[in-house]
């Protein structure tokens, strides 16, 4: 099956966007130092470009879970692949992913990491599908809510291709 890609956001809007939420961020967390945790691999792009635009301390840490094989379904297991290599004891944790589908990958992750007491801790995500959700998920940041189609770019990957588009385009199959 062959698959084409056409531009849902382009470069200049997800810029604009991320700007947008580095400056709330700013605000939110004046006086502290937020650290950042990025879900690999998604959520790596979205992750520095808004670690950029953050004026106050950031510290970052990676870990990666994965619900999805090479398919578009969510499985519903969410396995984790890599942990973090720092404890999130007392720290300001912004949870920062590509996107929010069902909510199975997140509302396992932040119960997983609110066990590890945290002062705080929130979800930032680029993309949200809103009428895709299975399970409640608090969003705290979120750069666009989209319609429920395959995206990718800027990070997500369709069968781990396409994460280096600078843009978010739906894959459509032909
Ligand atoms: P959830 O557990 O269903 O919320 O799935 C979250 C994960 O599924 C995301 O972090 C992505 O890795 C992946 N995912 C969900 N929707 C898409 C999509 O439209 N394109 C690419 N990956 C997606
Ligand atoms: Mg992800």
């Amino acid at each position: 099956m062959s698959e084409r890609v056409r531009v849902l956001l382009t470069e200049e809007e997800v810029d604009a966007r991320i700007q947008a939420l580095g400056d709330q961020i700013t605000k939110d967390y004046q006086g502290k130092t937020v650290h950042l945790v990025c879900v690999l691999k998604g959520g790596v792009f979205f992750m520095c470009e808004l670690a950029k635009r953050i004026k106050v301390p950031v510290t970052m840490d990676f870990m990666s879970a994965s619900s999805y094989g090479s398919d578009t379904k969510s499985s519903g297991v969410v396995k984790i692949v890599k942990d973090l290599d720092e404890p999130l004891k007392d720290k300001n944790v912004l949870i920062v992913e590509d996107i929010i589908d069902s909510g199975r990958t997140l509302s396992y992750l932040i119960k997983m990491l609110g066990d590890r007491e945290p002062a705080d801790i929130k979800l930032c995500t680029l993309l949200d599908k809103p009428e895709r959700r299975v399970t409640d998920v608090k969003v705290d940041y979120s750069g666009f809510n989209i319609p429920d189609e395959f995206v990718v770019g800027y990070g997500l990957d369709y069968d781990q291709k396409y994460r280096n588009l600078p843009y978010i385009g739906v894959v459509e199959f032909e």
